[in-house]
């Protein structure tokens, strides 16, 4: 197919989880749709995540991403089934829940504050002593002073989720295009009609929504450029020395299969059904310096065998990193751009792409066919980052 000659309702900028998500709810609302990717699709922060599925986890505070991730989690089941039905792909979605482990009194005191937002919001959360999560995880090292469980945090694969994305994408007839750089919005009139493509192809379209992760911000031909910036997240896959857990099958098995998430403030240790555990992750705010380090990893492998004794003996399987799409605000920008009609943006996900991928999908979906946007929450529009004075530049 000759991309030139072509003319879409739907123009999306970027293959990652979002991209293609949304790809999909908008085919599934009826528009021809393309997505035109620069690399290869889903080899962005979406292959590079680890997958957790975390609202209460990681959120700073009640509010509207905490209410957007709760929404997002309730999806999750049905996101899951749905693409499975679709595709026969399992995307290794599992209710887990999550330990947030408390190593020092002040991580304590924070974690017992997330109790009170936990029952406002219906979130089934409990503190356990330390003796308890010692009991339930023998494996781990004495400095646990306790630990919040939170019974609705979850965790997927987010390279099995993309990969199933692609194959849904490509099957309900979304034109999926691969080593394709968009450098520019083609816009007349305030009114956005295609894109241009580092060729210098043009390629056509009705709408265009960019969702670049996190070189949004070098899409040219918006009002401004998107204030999105890459942080950097090192992570390593370890294989424990005994098959089922970290620890010895004496000691229970800290991560047998179906075990909660671990985490810290410093480090979090992710189970797959294949028996891996996910270590991550650093976070480095210097534009796109590569990864991993031989110091980010030596770090967070260093505070995994000091959270987990046991992992000494584990091996090192796989070693990756990637770019987090981080917004000024932390927040995800999603909606409208103001003043340039039909060009759409969703990104700036920050640390909860994957979490947040049904909920982006479900509003981003409905607002480019040209439905409401209800379930878009105002603190994630544009809009703030497009006044005349809004601080971000
Ligand atoms: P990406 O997946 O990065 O996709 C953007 C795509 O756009 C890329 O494929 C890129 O090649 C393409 N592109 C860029 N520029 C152009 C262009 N000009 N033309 C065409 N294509 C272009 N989230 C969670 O919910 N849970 C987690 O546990 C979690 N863990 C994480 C751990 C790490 C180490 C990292 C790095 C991220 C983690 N995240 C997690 C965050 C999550 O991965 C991101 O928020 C999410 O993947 C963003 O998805 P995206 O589709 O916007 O970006
Ligand atoms: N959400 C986990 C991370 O971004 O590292």
């Amino acid at each position: 197919m000759v991309l030139s000659r072509n003319q879409f309702d739907l123009v999306i900028v970027g293959a990652g989880a979002i991209g293609l998500s949304v790809a999909r709810a908008a085919r599934a609302h009826g528009l021809s749709v393309a997505v035109l990717e620069r690399g290869t699709a889903g080899r962005g922060a979406s292959w590079a995540a680890a997958g957790m599925l975390s609202p209460l986890g990681e959120a700073l505070e009640p509010g509207p991403f905490l209410r957007f991730g709760l929404h997002s989690l309730d999806l999750w089941p049905d996101f899951a089934r749905g693409l499975a039905e679709e595709t026969g792909e399992e995307v290794e979605y599992r209710e887990c829940g999550k330990l947030r482990l408390a190593l020092s009194e002040s991580e304590e005191e924070r974690l017992r504050g997330r109790l009170a937002w936990a029952r406002e919001h219906d979130v089934p959360a409990q503190w356990l002593e330390a003796e308890e999560v010692r009991r339930g995880h023998p494996g781990l090292a004495p400095v646990v002073r306790g630990a919040l469980f939170l019974g609705r945090d979850f965790r997927v694969d987010n390279r099995r989720l993309v990969h199933a994305l692609r194959v849904a994408c490509v099957n309900q007839g979304v034109q999926l295009f691969e080593g394709c750089e968009v450098t520019t919005l083609l816009t007349a009139d305030d009114r956005v009609h295609g894109v241009q493509l580092s060729t210098g192809e043009g390629v056509g379209a009705g709408r265009v929504l960019v969702a670049a992760g996190a070189w949004s911000g070098q899409v040219a031909g918006l009002p401004r450029p998107l204030p999105v910036r890459p942080i950097r997240g090192e992570m390593a896959a370890l294989r424990p020395a005994s098959p089922g857990g970290v620890a010895s099958p004496q000691g229970g098995g800290l991560h047998p299969l179906g075990g909660p998430v671990l985490e810290s403030e410093r480090l979090y240790l992710v189970p797959r059904d294949d028996g891996r555990i996910l270590v991550g992750a650093t976070e480095t705010d210097t534009g796109f310096d590569p990864g991993p380090t031989v110091g980010g990893l030596r770090r967070i492998l260093a505070e995994a065998s000091a959270m987990v004794p046991a992992l000494e003996a584990a091996l090192v399987e796989e070693v990756w990193s990637g770019f987090r799409p981080g917004s000024p605000d932390g927040m995800p920008i999603l909606g409208q751009i103001p003043g340039v009609r039909d060009l759409f943006v969703a990104t700036g996900h920050y640390r909860n792409g994957i979490l947040l991928t049904p909920a982006t999908a479900e509003g981003m979906g409905k607002l480019v066919a040209g439905e409401d946007a209800r379930h878009l929450p105002e603190a994630f529009l544009p809009d703030r980052f497009f006044g005349p004075d809004d601080g971000s530049h």
